[in-house]
This record gives structure tokens, C-alpha cells and sequence, in this order.
């Protein structure tokens, strides 16, 4: 009988042990977007993001670039601000004060083969602003991540740095090649991601 107890008590303990355990587990893990695999807060940087979404994007904007991502099926299209568009077209550099918006949709395979996007999910914008560092290696930019309707998703800061700063050599804008050729033809440049698939969501 008395085993019995001591038994019945262990197990309990194990089970308060697990709870605990679990329950610590939970609170650590990062903040992540599964959906999108991008980190939604940021434990590093509290630097809160000063980009607005911009609410008359589709029609004050320039649409510089469509970007396929056949392997996940995403479609990503660039916006930038008109006003930067003659800075960019002559100096080959971007001014402070420019606002690049990007919308990424999940794509369907069309005729063709070429991918046609089906529906929006997210809007992500990165604005230069002379001054505006918030990180030793993101040049003047910040980020913020909106829902389409215009929603903060997310103002951290360090999850999009991670990966720009991949190209700062191309003042941190992946697409600068484009948009350099876009602002100086006024042509729509439509091109597949060069980065590999994992960086497409
Ligand atoms: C996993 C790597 C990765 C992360 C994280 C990332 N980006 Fe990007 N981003 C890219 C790539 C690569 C492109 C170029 C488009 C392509 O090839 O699909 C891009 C393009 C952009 C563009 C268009 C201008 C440009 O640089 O070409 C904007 C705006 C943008 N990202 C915003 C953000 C924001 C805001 C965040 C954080 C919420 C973020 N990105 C996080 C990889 C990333």
C-alpha cells in the first residue's frame, strides 16, 4: 500500500516537473511567424520602426520589378516612391527619403509556365532616411512589416537586417539592379529571385 503512495507521488512530481518544464519552453522560443518563417518581435533591437505604411501605395508608386520564386510559388512585386525615381535614374544611387514597398503572393502555375499570383499575403517596406541607422551594418534603412489591409505585423528590425545586410554592397536593396534599370527605361523588370528559394515566403 505504501509503495503504492510513493509511486503515485513520484509520478506526480514528474508530471509537475514536465509541466514546469514545458511551460518554460513555451516562453523562450522566439517569436515566430510560422506562416512566413519571419521573426515577429525582436529581442535584440528595441528599436521601434518609424515606416509607415503607405495607404496609397498601388496608385502613387512605381512598380519596378515583378520577382518569381518558382520553387515555393511566390510572386513578389517592388514599389518605389515617385520622387526618388530621377535620383536613382541619374545617379545610380538611392536618395534618403525613399520607400520601397514589397507585396509577396502565393502564385498559381499558368499557361505557359509563368506564375500568376492568386492572393496577397504580406506587405514588407524598407525606407531610407539620412540618419535613420539603427544597426551597424543596415546603412539608413529601416523595415516594417504590414498585413495587406495595412496592419503592423511586425516593426522588428534585426530579422530583416539579417538578411540585407547580404547586399550591402547594393546599399542593402536586392533588387538595385533592377530598379536602377527600371527608373532609367520606365520598364516593369520582371525577373526569377536570385537568392534561392529559402529566402522566398
Ligand atoms: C531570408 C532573407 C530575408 C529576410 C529575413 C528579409 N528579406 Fe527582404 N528581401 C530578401 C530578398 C532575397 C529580396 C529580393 C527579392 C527576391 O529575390 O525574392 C528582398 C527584397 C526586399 C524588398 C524589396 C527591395 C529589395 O531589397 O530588393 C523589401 C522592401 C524587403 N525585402 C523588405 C524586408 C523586410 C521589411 C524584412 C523584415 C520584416 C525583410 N525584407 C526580411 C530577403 C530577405
Amino acid at each position: 500500500m505504501q509503495r503504492q503512495w510513493i509511486r503515485l507521488l513520484m509520478i506526480f512530481l514528474v508530471a509537475v516537473g514536465v509541466a514546469i518544464a514545458g511551460a518554460n519552453l513555451l516562453a523562450s522560443s522566439p517569436n515566430i511567424d510560422y506562416s512566413t518563417g519571419y521573426q515577429t518581435t525582436d529581442s535584440t533591437s528595441t528599436t521601434a520602426s518609424f515606416v509607415e505604411f503607405p495607404p496609397d501605395y498601388n496608385q502613387q508608386f512605381f512598380q519596378y520589378a515583378t520577382v518569381d520564386c518558382p520553387n515555393s510559388g511566390i510572386v513578389r512585386k517592388m514599389f518605389v516612391n515617385q520622387a526618388s525615381l530621377d535620383t536613382i535614374a541619374t545617379s545610380q544611387t538611392v536618395p534618403s527619403g525613399t520607400v520601397i514597398v514589397m507585396e509577396t503572393h502565393s502564385a498559381q502555375e499558368g499557361a505557359g509556365g509563368q506564375l500568376v499570383p492568386s492572393q496577397l499575403n504580406n506587405v514588407f517596406i524598407r525606407e531610407k532616411r539620412t540618419g535613420w541607422s539603427v544597426h551597424p551594418d543596415s546603412g539608413e534603412w529601416q523595415s516594417a512589416w504590414y498585413s495587406p489591409t495595412g496592419s503592423r505585423v511586425s516593426s522588428g528590425q534585426s530579422s530583416c537586417i539579417s538578411c540585407h545586410t547580404g547586399v550591402r554592397d547594393r546599399d542593402y536593396v536586392f533588387t538595385l539592379p533592377a530598379l536602377i534599370s527600371a527608373a532609367q527605361t520606365g520598364q516593369l523588370q520582371r525577373q526569377q529571385t536570385e537568392f534561392g528559394t529559402s529566402v522566398c515566403r
